[in-house]
Parts: C-alpha cells; sequence; structure tokens
C-alpha cells in the first residue's frame, strides 16, 4: 500500500483527508459511523468565544450540484466546547483542528489563548464565513484587516495556526500572502462562495438571510483554480476545500497543490465520503505505482 501520510504546518497527517469544518460537527458524531481514527485529521464546528444561536430559519437552500447554507455560526461556545465536546475526541488518533470564529479580533484572540494546553492539535482563523454581518468574512476580505487578525492570533497561540480563506474576493492569492507575512503556517480554502435562491411563487428568497454560502460539486473547479493559484503564490502548505467528492477530485486537488483535501458537503449524501475517498485514493496510487501520496501535490504541468 502506499504511503498516505503528508506533514502540514509542522504535524504529520496519517492521509490527506479532513472532514471540513461545518459538516462534521465536534466529530463525535461520527463515531457511530466509523472509528475517526482513520481519518487524516477533522475540523471541527465553527466555534466563537460566546454561544450563538446562528441566523433565523431557513438556512439551506438546495442548488444544483450542491447547497446554499446561512447558519451563521450556531455554536455553544468555546467553553463548552473545552469542556464538553473536545472531551469525547480528545483521545482518537487523529490530528484534532480547532476552527476558530469571532465578531472581532479580541474574540478570536481570547478564544485561541483558552485552548492553550488542550488536546486540540492545530487551530484554523475562520475569517470567511460568509455568514454573519461582524467578523468572518468582513475580516478576511481584505488584506489589512486578514493580516492584522492572523497577526494577533499568531501572538496568542503556540499552536500550528491555519487561516481558512474566503473566495468572495479579487485575488485570493494576495490574501494568501498577507496572512503568511503575518505567520500563518498553512492556509486552508476556498470557504463558501456566495449564492442566492429566490422562491418565484413568494419572491422572496429562499434563505431568511437572503444570501448564503454555497458549497457542493458545483463549486469544485472554482476551488482547484484558487488552491492552484494560492499554492503557487505562497511557501505554506495549502489545505483544499470546495466540492471534493469522490477520491479523483481529491486526488485532483493535490495535483493543483494542496498537501490535505478537506471534504465537506458530500458527507451530507454520503457519511462514509472521507473513508471512501482515502481507500479510492491508496488504490489509484498502488494501480499508478505511486509510492507516496507526496509526490502528487503540486504535480499538475500547466500548458
Ligand atoms: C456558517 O455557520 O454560517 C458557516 C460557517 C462558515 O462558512 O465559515
Amino acid at each position: 500500500m502506499a504511503d498516505l501520510s503528508v506533514s502540514m504546518a509542522g504535524i504529520s497527517f496519517k492521509n490527506p483527508i479532513i472532514p471540513a469544518s461545518g459538516t462534521f460537527g465536534f466529530g463525535r458524531e461520527y463515531l457511530d459511523y466509523y472509528p475517526v481514527s482513520v481519518l487524516g485529521g477533522m475540523s471541527l464546528k465553527g466555534t466563537t468565544l460566546h454561544r450563538r444561536a446562528g441566523n433565523p430559519p431557513p438556512r439551506i437552500a438546495e442548488a444544483p450540484m450542491g447547497m446554499i447554507n446561512s447558519v451563521g455560526l450556531q455554536n455553544p461556545g468555546v467553553d463548552y466546547f473545552l469542556s464538553h465536546e473536545l472531551p469525547k475526541v480528545a483521545d482518537e488518533d487523529t490530528v484534532i483542528i480547532a476552527n476558530i470564529a469571532g465578531s472581532a479580533i479580541e474574540d478570536y484572540v481570547e478564544s485561541v489563548r483558552k485552548l492553550e494546553g488542550s488536546a486540540v492539535d492545530m487551530i484554523e482563523l475562520n475569517i470567511s464565513c460568509p455568514n454573519v454581518k461582524m467578523g468572518g468574512a468582513a475580516l478576511g476580505s481584505n488584506c489589512t484587516s486578514a493580516g492584522e487578525a492572523t497577526k494577533a492570533v499568531r501572538k496568542a497561540t503556540s499552536k500550528p495556526l491555519m487561516v481558512k480563506l474566503s473566495p468572495n474576493v479579487t485575488d485570493i492569492s494576495e490574501i494568501a500572502r498577507a496572512v503568511e507575512a503575518e505567520g500563518a503556517d498553512a492556509v486552508s480554502l476556498i470557504n463558501t462562495p456566495i449564492g442566492m435562491r429566490i422562491d418565484i411563487r413568494t419572491r422572496r428568497p429562499v434563505l431568511h438571510n437572503n444570501i448564503g454560502g454555497m458549497s457542493g460539486p458545483a463549486i469544485f473547479p472554482l476551488a482547484v483554480r484558487m488552491v492552484w493559484q494560492v499554492a503557487n503564490a505562497v511557501k505554506i502548505p495549502v489545505s483544499g476545500i470546495g466540492g471534493v467528492t469522490t477520491f479523483q477530485d481529491a486526488i485532483e486537488m493535490m495535483m493543483a497543490g494542496a498537501t490535505t483535501v478537506q471534504v465537506g458537503a458530500a458527507m451530507f449524501q454520503n457519511p462514509m465520503a472521507p473513508v471512501e475517498i482515502i481507500d479510492g485514493m491508496n488504490h489509484w496510487l498502488d494501480e499508478q505505482n505511486i509510492s507516496s501520496v507526496r509526490e502528487i501535490i503540486g504535480s499538475v504541468q500547466p500548458w
């Protein structure tokens, strides 16, 4: 069997596949399906300093080849995460990534300080949620505020820091370079592009928030393009996210330059998707006589 291990931000992952934040709860919800220790890592539900009820419903809309959400970072808050959620997965042999969101830079800083000394292996700084008015994508959409948020959080944590980027910007490579310059150890991308659906009977948007973040196979080519551009713009590793559904998608994402691959909306249809992707990737590498998955990272040869 091929060697599936990769290294990102100084952390060893037994394989590159990570369930994406917001699609995998706090990990314990999946323990009935399979041992989560088969996963390279898991990025847990976006967590803020204080609990949040999220946006009013409807918060989910169907879309061709995907869906749109405007959940609005519903979560129980970092203290509850530490006392009730993290202990349920802390002993699992996989990389635990805490996805931290906030309304202001100070919130992010206080949250990551609380995680120091915990079983969390890595922070994913979520400055790209499109569904909140303060913080989120408002911070991550320009180089100055994205850099400031990264710098402040970098100072506040000794844990490896990955910054999750928004595709809803003019040039995602510039934002990636800005967070790299302020101490990010890795970047993950893409968070969801903003979309909208309208109910033609009522003439109202389907989502109460009017707009929301698109995910699913529809966004895969957009994600591959941005991963490729960012991987060529920065020296730090990239975690590729966006519409990955099959092992072939994961391989394509890695060829574009991703060191790890996050699987999100696919799990809503098939909770086993990450496991099947790991398995499929393993067989494909064997068929191709490739001894290590690391050989395919960034191996695309542009025309
Ligand atoms: C949400 O909770 O609205 C989605 C989180 C995100 O896109 O970062």
